[in-house]
């Protein structure tokens, strides 16, 4: 296994919407491992294949707090939603920043697992909030965005200055 480079916003390439999993093998169950042991050393509760400047459909998660129950979803997509939620987000690419984003409260989604197997999955709370944050990655969208453009303004700036001074 291997811990991948995380790309850092606002890094060009986490704008870039990323291609279905044509199939499911042993590539594909080798970067899921990446992905996990990255997401885990973080440590963080979720990580989009687009993130580590792979640009197919993966997602994994781990909300758990033992870390012991990963989820894997390859293309994924929202079947159904409803409802509404609005809770404070963090994101790997985005170190240090929580900001509130409104979400759907409840989704249905479907995918396939790390072996080609097909699932649905409903899921509300803090689980539909990541996969929702997750999944926006897949299309190249950092959670910031939802920000206004004043915000996301200020944002880029501190960031700036906070690589500057870590230089
Ligand atoms: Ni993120």
């Amino acid at each position: 296994m291997a811990i991948l480079q995380i790309l850092q916003y606002p890094d060009e390439r986490l704008h870039t919407v990323a291609k279905k999993v044509v199939e499911v093998n042993e590539v594909t169950r080798k970067l899921v491992r990446d992905m996990a042991e990255t997401m885990y050393a973080a440590p963080g509760v979720g990580l989009a294949a687009t993130q580590v400047d792979v640009h197919e459909r993966i997602i994994v998660l781990d909300i758990s707090e033992t870390h012991d129950n990963l989820m894997v979803f390859i293309n994924p997509e929202i079947l159904s939603a409803s409802g509404e939620q609005a809770g404070e987000e963090g994101c790997l690419s985005v170190p240090g920043i929580y900001e509130t984003v409104r979400r759907s409260g409840k989704i249905k989604v479907k995918a396939l697992d790390e072996t080609g197997e097909f699932f649905t999955m409903e899921a509300e709370g803090f689980l539909a909030v990541c996969i929702q944050h997750e999944m926006d990655h897949l299309q190249g969208k950092v959670f910031v965005e939802y920000l206004s453009q004043l915000k996301q303004t200020r944002l880029r700036a501190k960031l700036k200055k906070r690589r500057r001074e870590a230089l």
